[in-house]
């Protein structure tokens, strides 16, 4: 089980979730602004530039906040970069493990930085970039990673996402203007040095007329425990040393702990048998609206769960038998119609869910926690179930 680093509730204990309707993902505008602000302060002291990874947060209601704060949108591909292209400012730099060729025309047209995952891609589209005034990356595996679950590690031998350092040698690099590697997740800032340290001798005699560095993502800045001024240090001695502008494109750390999914209780039993838990059914799919919990697998945290009381499992409306949230203390047998509110629910969330079961999707909303102002930005229907059907 992924250890839940998130769960900072910050001012989400202010806020009346009976406002809201269920289920409903709320980001609170000022969280994501102070998030932004480190960012911001990071960029300033060491001249990196920042992009945020639409993979993991595309709500483009936020898109003119967000970059006022940053440089950019990292894309994995045509539906996002089209997205950075009508709502965000700044470069657009898309990666994919391969690029289709009916599609690649319309990338490379919105797209600053094309990176790509092997030489053989480069071949058959390197042209097109050119044509379109593309820098062209190339991702590398660096082949070390401190990411325990495999699943979330791309750096193994038998990656499929990025070309070996010893098969760079091989290419013809004064083609390539960018270098490219993620290997982190969720993680603070020495397993980026440690990565960086067994990659610059190879790496950097190679590099010589290269652009820039891309750092990629899994950097979890925004954490009350990074160690910013490690990483501030780090980005400008790399930058120095390899005269290249250092790009990052993290995406959970530009709206960690700034969401909230909010949640109501459909159902309460709590069965004769004494060895089956208490069991809440609620209108919270893990399956289909927060598939990482099943997924990674993890345990999202709960606001205001006190750290003993009445053991309770909740679980979703769906019909998979492992549609299960998590197992949680509540100081009450919780009533039909309470609300919950599950925390750092705004990465890898909106961008995830599926319409499995016919589950009614989340709203989305947005909160200001200075002024209390909420807005209600998006509310699905039937219609959007049968649309995504025929
Ligand atoms: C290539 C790439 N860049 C950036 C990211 C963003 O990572 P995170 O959201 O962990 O910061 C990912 C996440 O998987 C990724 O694959």
């Amino acid at each position: 089980m992924l250890q839940t680093m998130g769960g900072n509730p910050k001012n989400f204990n202010k806020l009346d979730l009976k406002r809201l309707p269920s289920p409903c993902f709320v980001i609170d505008k000022i969280a994501l602004q102070n998030n932004l602000e480190i960012l911001f302060e990071l960029k300033k002291e060491t001249n990196i530039k920042i992009l945020i990874a639409l993979k993991a947060f595309s709500t483009f209601s936020l898109a003119d906040l967000i970059s006022e704060y940053l440089d950019g949108a990292c894309c994995s591909g045509l539906y996002e970069a089209k997205l950075a292209n009508k709502y965000f400012k700044g470069e657009i730099s898309t990666y994919s493990p391969a690029f289709k060729k009916d599609e690649f025309d319309e990338i490379s047209k919105i797209s600053d930085h094309i990176i790509f995952n092997s030489f053989n891609q480069i071949n058959t589209f390197y042209d097109i970039s050119k044509k379109f005034n593309n820098e062209v990356g190339v991702r590398i595996n660096p082949l070390y990673s401190e990411v325990e679950i495999n699943k979330y590690s791309s750096a193994g031998i038998s990656s499929r996402l990025g070309v070996h350092l010893k098969d760079l040698i091989t290419y013809d690099i004064d083609k390539i203007d960018g270098i490219h590697f993620h290997s982190l997740c969720e993680q603070n800032f020495k397993p980026l040095e440690n990565t960086w340290n067994e990659l610059k001798n190879s790496l950097t005699p190679l590099i010589t007329n290269i652009k820039w560095i891309n750092l990629g993502g899994g950097h979890h800045i925004t954490r009350k425990d990074y160690q910013l001024n490690e990483l501030k240090y780090f980005l400008k001695k790399v930058s120095n040393e390899t005269n290249c502008q250092i790009y990052i494109e993290p995406g959970e750390a530009v709206v960690l702990d700034s969401g909230i999914l909010v949640g109501e209780i459909l159902d309460f039993f709590k069965p004769s048998n004494p060895l089956s838990p208490n069991i809440a059914i609620t209108d919270i799919s893990a399956t289909s609206h927060i598939p990482d919990v099943i997924e990674a697998p993890y345990r999202p945290a709960l606001l205001n769960e006190p750290d003993k009381g009445h053991k309770i499992i909740l679980g979703g409306p769906s019909c998979l038998a492992g549609d299960i949230i998590g197992e949680y203390n509540f100081n009450d047998i919780p009533k039909i119609g309470e609300r919950i509110a599950l925390l750092d629910q705004a990465h890898y969330t909106m961008v995830k869910t599926s319409f499995f079961n016919g589950v009614k999707l989340p709203s989305i909303a947005i909160w200001d926690s200075e002024t209390d102002d909420l807005e209600i930005i998006k509310s699905f229907s039937f219609k959007d179930f049968e649309n995504r059907l025929s």
